[in-house]
Formats: structure tokens, sequence, C-alpha cells
């Protein structure tokens, strides 16, 4: 069963695939999967339900400890309650590890142009730079509890192969493809591979704007926007990605 459960980052999400790590002692591969589900599906409180009660399984009370008493002497039910508090306790640190891992770090994308804020009119797009935007972005992802990855180009093919990376070792993307929002198909078939969250940001009202602003070509593929709050859309961008990974819990940002 070991062997078939190794590969387990091929298997399709499913509740059934949860529900099968769970029936197994595989917490955390069921915690990794029921996560996975309420991205896709925020509003499933069954999920919801079910997630919460395997991660109180896993922060239950440890394996009872192994009774005492010279090797090799321990009669056959002693001998078995010590394979299976050994196995617990392997268990327990591979799911600990396993979580530990995986855990929140978002990566946040800043398209072409937006190197240059706080020369770049500054009456549309605020007097912040982009290092202070960064800056305040790292605290708040802090403050959640979680980590963050900046990173910005004036260039299409970079961005894309940015979102690649992201195709590994992220727990949500933050975008903000600045001109390519409105052009760029490579974007969005490079987003469209994802399956982790995706958070579209503007720091102006596109909607307010010239027409052609008005077209984004991500809006489909994005789990949801943060339009026209200046840099503050960044921080919000991040609350929601920390709520939706199961990290807002642990803290809100301090503004
Ligand atoms: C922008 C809006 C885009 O239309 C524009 O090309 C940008 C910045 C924003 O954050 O408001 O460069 O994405």
């Amino acid at each position: 069963m070991d062997g078939d459960m190794d590969n387990d980052e091929d298997l399709t999400p499913t509740a059934t695939l949860a529900k099968l790590y769970e029936d197994q002692g595989f917490f955390g591969k069921a915690v990794s999967v029921y996560r996975k589900l309420l991205n896709m599906e925020p509003g499933r409180a069954d999920l919801r339900r079910a997630l919460e009660s395997v991660e109180r399984r896993l922060s239950g009370p440890k394996s009872r400890p192994v009774q005492s008493g010279p090797e090799n002497t321990a009669g056959p039910v002693i001998q078995l309650e010590r394979v299976a508090a050994e196995r617990e306790e392997m268990f327990d640190q591979t799911v600990f590890e396993q979580t530990d891992e995986k855990q929140g770090k978002i990566l946040v994308i800043h398209g072409p142009n937006l190197n240059m804020l706080g020369r770049r009119e500054p009456s549309v797009y605020g007097n912040a730079t982009l290092e202070e935007i960064d800056k305040e972005i790292e605290k708040a992802a802090a403050d959640c509890g979680m980590t963050v990855e900046t990173f910005q180009s004036n260039h299409e093919g970079e961005i894309v192969e940015k979102i690649h990376e992201a195709l590994e070792g992220y727990d949500a993307l933050i975008i903000n493809p600045a001109a390519y929002t409105h052009t760029s198909i490579a974007i969005k078939d490079a987003l469209l591979m994802l399956e982790i969250p995706i958070i579209e940001v503007h720091l102006s009202n596109v909607h307010g704007r010239e027409p052609l602003r008005h077209t984004s070509m991500i809006a489909d593929v994005a789990t949801g926007q943060v339009i026209g709050f200046g840099k503050d859309s960044y921080v919000l961008a991040v609350i929601a990605a920390a709520r939706m990974t199961g990290h807002a819990s642990l803290g809100a940002p301090q503004v």
C-alpha cells in the first residue's frame, strides 16, 4: 500500500482519495487532498468538516508510551504495542514534515513597468515604490503565518517561466500581469496549468479607465480579483490567499 501511496502527486484529488488516506492512517496526505479540494470548492462545508476532523486527529494526543521492560522479554502483546507505537511515531514525523514543507508559501508576480512604481503616474498608481510594496506584502504574509516570494519582470516569457515554477512548492499565486493582463494568451495558458488559488491584482480600478483595460485575459482563470485599492490590493490578496489555504486563523495582518 505504501508503494501505491508514494506517487500520490499524480493522483487526482477526490473526496474518496482523501477518505482512503484517512482510513489508512495517512492523515497528512488526507489533509493535503482535502485542502486541494477546498481550494477548488471553498464552499463545501462537508469537505471543511472532514478536513477539520483529520486535523484534530493530527494534533490529538500522541501514541501511548510503550511499556518499559527488558528487551526481548516482552510478551507478544507488548511487542505488538511497541511496533504500533513506533509506526505511529514514524508516521507523525512524516506527516509533520510533509505539512511543514507544504505550508504557506505565496508567489507574487509583478508584470511590466511595475518596477517603476513611485515614479510612474503616481496619481494613478500611488507614491509607493515596488520595494516598499513588496515589504508590505511580506509583512502581511508573515502576519498570516505564511512566507512569500516576490518577482517582477518586464518580459512576457520570463513571467511565463516563473508561473511554471509555481507548479511546485507554492500554495497560492498573486499576480498583477500589468499591461499583459489585457493581451497575453501565453500568461493565461501558463496559469491554466496551476492547481493552486490564483489571485489577480491591480492597483488601479481598470474598469474605470480606458476601454482597452476593461478586458482581462486571465479573469476566467483566476480564482478571484482584487482591483482598485492601490497597494492595499496586494495586502487584501494576501489575506484571501491565506484564508483559501487555511492559514488566516494563524493571525490577521496588522495594519
Ligand atoms: C495595472 C493596470 C494595467 O492596465 C496597467 O497596464 C498596469 C498596471 C494596475 O495594477 O492597475 O501596468 O495592472
